[in-house]
């Protein structure tokens, strides 16, 4: 399979933003995540205007737990993205980069009272309020610092996305925000409205990650702006904003057919249109917060092939110098990807063989990858790399986090650099007693 931004060169070659991914491992060694600028950034462009062309009051916020680097940072400010955190360690990087405050997003289940804080002094434009007691502390912090805390209650809507259980989020048995159901939700909304130093601005939803199918998108507008309605009749509060949060999927294998971004917006903003006029209440302004469908296809994991083995009757085991340390998603979720000799790029796959990572366990990357003829020294391109490897890699049997490449029209630039050693012992401490 190859990407829109992909190609093969005369030397059989595969090229990435215009990058030869062999030259790219030899000078940058593997594993090395690929990143493509002109992919990134047509996303964005193309969410923005989808969304804008329908609904002139919306805001696209790239979900930055999909991939998160400071230079990615600068590149969604430049493409006029807002951006969502989810810990202090993603909002600490956004502000490193100068991402500007009021334009940033906070999420999460349980943020502690020093993540308000650092919220709230550096002027984050919205945290997404996810409890009662959430509420009250946002509520005594802000009062502390003199400030207001500007929220919007994120909504368990009791919708079942259509996707991976462990990414899942918008049931009603979910850690997630308040429900629906139980009244949680029009709770905090009374809340919200009598706390002083809280600004309510509307409501949230996200319902899952990789959907792959609208009609969960357009359940969830259906749903909340229902929910705004009744929260306008019993209380008067006229929501002002409505964030339907992330989750459209992507391509991950050839017959992966994820809606594309300008229908999603059209299913979108029809249903939230309709429901606005069923209800007769204002349309409040929309955001989203996509992450994998902005950098997921943009990205390629290059590794080199080490061993091959054959154990006759059974199966093939091909061994690549990465694996679960720098994407866990096959053994979370079963995540499946496409994968390619880079070096021989226009030879037809020829085998199915199964990819082996290098971990002292059995980290399974592709139980059954199509390839031609893999042999030591080849370099293997993973596609559909750009979204949730990098952001979730660790540093299992002390491997090192790898090098993260910029490609955009043949250039290549460094990211983030590859881990040393050094790194690994970095915060161990020997006590006294033990030297
Ligand atoms: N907004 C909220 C509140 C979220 O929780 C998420 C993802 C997003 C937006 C972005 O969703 P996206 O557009 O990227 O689907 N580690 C998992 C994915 C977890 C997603 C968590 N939340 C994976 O590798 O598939």
């Amino acid at each position: 399979m190859l990407l829109p931004n992909q190609s093969v060169n005369s030397n059989g070659h595969l090229v990435v933003g215009g990058c030869d991914t062999v030259a790219l491992a030899r000078e940058y060694d593997t594993p090395l995540y690929v990143l493509d600028e002109q992919m990134v950034r047509h996303n964005c462009q193309q969410y923005r205007q989808a969304f804008a062309q329908r609904l002139p009051r919306s805001e696209i916020a790239y979900a930055s737990k999909a991939l998160m680097t400071k230079a990615l940072c600068r590149i969604m400010q430049q493409e006029q993205m807002a951006l969502d955190v989810a810990s202090e360690g993603e909002l600490y990087t956004a502000l490193q980069a100068g991402f500007p405050a009021a334009r940033i997003k906070l999420h999460g289940n349980y943020k502690k009272p020093a993540l308000l804080q650092m919220a709230i002094e550096n002027g984050v434009g919205r945290i997404v309020a996810d409890s009662l007691p959430e509420l009250a502390l946002i509520s005594e912090v802000a009062g502390e610092l003199g400030k207001q805390g500007h929220i919007l209650i994120r909504i368990t809507p009791g919708i079942k996305a259509d996707t991976h259980e462990r990414i899942r989020a918008g049931q009603e048995d979910s850690k997630f925000g308040l429900g629906l159901a139980g009244g949680a939700a029009m709770t905090a909304t009374r809340l919200a409205l009598e706390l002083p130093n809280i600004e309510l601005h509307g409501f949230h939803c996200h319902i899952g990650s990789q959907l792959l199918h609208t009609n969960g998108f357009v359940r969830t507008a259906a749903v909340v702006m229902d929910f705004i309605s009744q929260a306008g009749a019993e209380t008067g509060y006229v929501a002002e904003q409505f964030d339907i949060g992330g989750g459209l999927g992507i391509r991950y294998q050839e017959d992966d057919v994820p809606p594309t971004i300008d229908h999603l917006a059209e299913e979108v903003c029809t249903a939230l249109k309709a429901a606005a006029d069923q209800h007769n209440v204002p349309l409040p302004e929309l955001i989203l917060e996509p992450g994998r469908s902005i950098v997921g296809e943009a990205g390629v994991t290059l590794y080199t092939i080490g061993v091959v083995k054959e154990i006759p009757g059974v199966r093939t085991y091909v061994s690549v110098d990465g694996g679960l340390s720098d994407n866990p998603r096959p053994l979370l979720y079963d995540a499946e990807y496409e994968a390619m000799i880079a070096n021989r790029a226009n030879q037809p796959p020829d085998r199915i063989v199964r990819v082996a990572g290098a971990h002292c366990e059995t980290d399974t990357l592709f139980p059954e990858s199509n390839l031609a003829d893999p042999q030591p020294g080849d370099i293997l391109a993973v596609q559909s790399t750009g979204a949730y490897t990098y952001a979730m890699a660790s540093n299992y049997n002390r491997f090192t986090k790898p090098a993260m490449v910029l490609v955009n029209d043949g250039n290549a630039e460094l990211i983030v650099t590859r881990e040393g050693l050094e790194d690994l012992v970095r915060h161990d401490v020997i006590p006294q007693r033990l030297i």
